[in-house]
């Protein structure tokens, strides 16, 4: 098929390089010029994984980087609407790209076409890109408007995109639910998977994606509504982990107990210091208001927030009761990005920490095995300096944390590591590592809903490193 996707961020740039590895002619567009001219040099603006191979196997074949929006829409059948989507201040979504973009698609129309959105959107955008398209020329019958929301996770996107657990269609006509779903067959049937050169399948990847087949306002809802529950599993099992903390028991022995009900899943139980990322924090102040725009007042998901955002200041809490004063402390921090596996920093409680303790004139020394260069942005004006791995800054620090779960973190040589520290205390917001080891290893180690560990060996001063 012939396909135009408009919007070059990260839902775009993975569907388009995904859209043409299962065979379609794919244009994206975007306006931005530079970040144009950057991927027809064929240079990719995010770490994200299998992407360069995609867009390297497929730039210049069957996918174009093209500034004219226009010209895209003309040569496609289908159009999808990638555009960011951004929070304004009262927490709606700021759709003037949507609008923007739906009024140069309807003047461009020539002939009968399809044309989706794939940005998260509040329920009824489909409605009024429907409307603004009328508005600019486009004849009636010429086109119909659905909703195809996409479920990738940043560092998976890939696999996400391309191994689905369900693929939503949201179509008004059953013509147009026909056509989106050719467009997905070889994932639906898994003739893709059995490809020789496929982008291999994750060890848990569902057989075979289940197709839902709804109504364009059920698709936008199913996406909010499935944020909107991720968090909501993330801010609960934090509570939880609270409350594990205060009486004495693990929350790794509670996950697993609440987490084998098959009605509950063990996935997305994972404590730590909060959700951040592009998505949760913006999508779940959108659905507020969507929520109350419909009429109703919801207020469960202010409560995920509170406990998103009071799980940062706990986290400094901790920092604060582990090491006392921080002013004038050298804190080794090892991650920046808002999760493993990506160099995204957008929405980071990672970030957010660092500027915390700054501003308790702690003295910052990050790594980040892909976010350093973005974070070295972000925090220019904050006194905090970037080391080339994990040993680096942990050299002579009187405290080292781990914010991202990046697996690089996870297998750590932990002896060496408490060799570079001058005192050998760990506080890890993101549970990477056994306390029971850590104890036996000689550290101080504080994690997240789990008893704090102590050094096995009586005489912690011992452990300071020589000098
Ligand atoms: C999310 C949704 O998962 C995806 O379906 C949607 O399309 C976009 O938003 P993403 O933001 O890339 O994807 O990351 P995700 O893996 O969902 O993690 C979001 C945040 O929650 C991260 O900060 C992560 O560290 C945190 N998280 C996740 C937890 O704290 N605990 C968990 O158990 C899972």
């Amino acid at each position: 098929m012939q396909i135009a996707v408009v919007g070059s961020g990260y839902v775009g740039l993975v569907a388009s390089a995904c859209f043409a590895e299962l065979g379609n002619e794919v244009i994206c567009v975007d306006n931005d010029s530079s970040k144009l001219a950057a991927l027809q040099r064929g240079e990719v603006p995010i770490h994200e994984r299998f992407l360069p191979e995609l867009i390297a196997r497929h730039r210049g074949q069957r996918l174009f980087f093209s500034g004219s929006l226009e010209r895209a829409v003309r040569a496609s059948q289908v159009i999808f609407i990638a555009v960011g989507t951004p929070s304004r201040n009262n927490g709606e979504c700021d759709l003037s790209f949507v609008e923007g973009v739906s009024r140069e698609i309807g003047r461009a129309m020539n002939g009968r076409k399809i044309v989706v959105e794939k940005s998260t959107v509040p329920v009824c955008t489909s409605d009024w890109i429907r409307k603004i398209m009328l508005l600019n020329g486009a004849p009636r019958s010429s086109f119909d408007v659905a909703s195809n929301p996409e479920f990738l996770r940043e560092g998976s996107a890939v696999t996400d995109f391309l191994y689905p657990d369900r693929i939503v269609i949201g179509a008004d006509s059953d013509t147009c639910a026909g056509v989106l779903r050719k467009l997905y067959e070889p994932l639906i049937c898994r003739t893709y998977a059995r490809q020789k050169d496929a982008v291999p399948a994750p060890d848990d990847a569902t057989t075979i994606p289940q197709l839902i087949v709804t109504s364009a306002k059920s698709a936008e809802l199913i996406k909010h509504a499935s944020n909107a529950f991720l968090a909501m599993k993330i801010s609960f099992i934090n509570a939880i982990a609270n409350i594990c903390e205060a009486v004495g028991a693990n929350i790794e022995e509670v996950c697993e107990g609440i987490g084998s009900d098959r009605r509950i899943g063990k996935r997305f139980l994972a404590p730590g210091i909060g959700y951040g990322g592009s998505c949760f924090p913006k999508d779940l102040k959108a659905f507020r208001s969507v929520a109350g725009e419909a009429g109703y007042d919801f207020r469960l998901l202010d409560e995920v927030i509170r406990i998103n955002d009071e799980q940062c200041q706990r986290f400094l809490r901790k920092v604060r009761s582990a090491l006392w004063t921080l002013k004038g402390k050298r804190i080794a921090v090892l991650g920046l990005a808002f999760k493993g596996g990506t160099d995204d920093i957008r929405e980071s409680p990672a970030v957010e920490l660092v500027r915390a303790l700054v501003r308790e004139l702690a003295e910052v020394v990050a790594y980040d095995p892909a976010a350093t260069e973005r974070a070295r942005e972000v925090l220019a004006d904050d006194a905090v300096t970037f080391g080339d791995n994990p040993y680096d800054v942990a050299s002579d620090a009187d405290a080292l944390l781990i914010l991202t779960d990046w697996e690089e973190f996870a297998a750590l040589d932990l002896e060496r590591l408490r060799n570079e520290l001058k005192y050998p205390i760990v506080i890890d917001g993101r549970n990477l590592y056994s306390p029971e080891l850590m104890s036996e290893l000689g550290y101080m180690y504080f994690s997240v809903g789990r008893p704090d560990a102590m050094p096995k060996e009586r005489d912690v001063t011992r452990l300071k490193k020589a000098g």
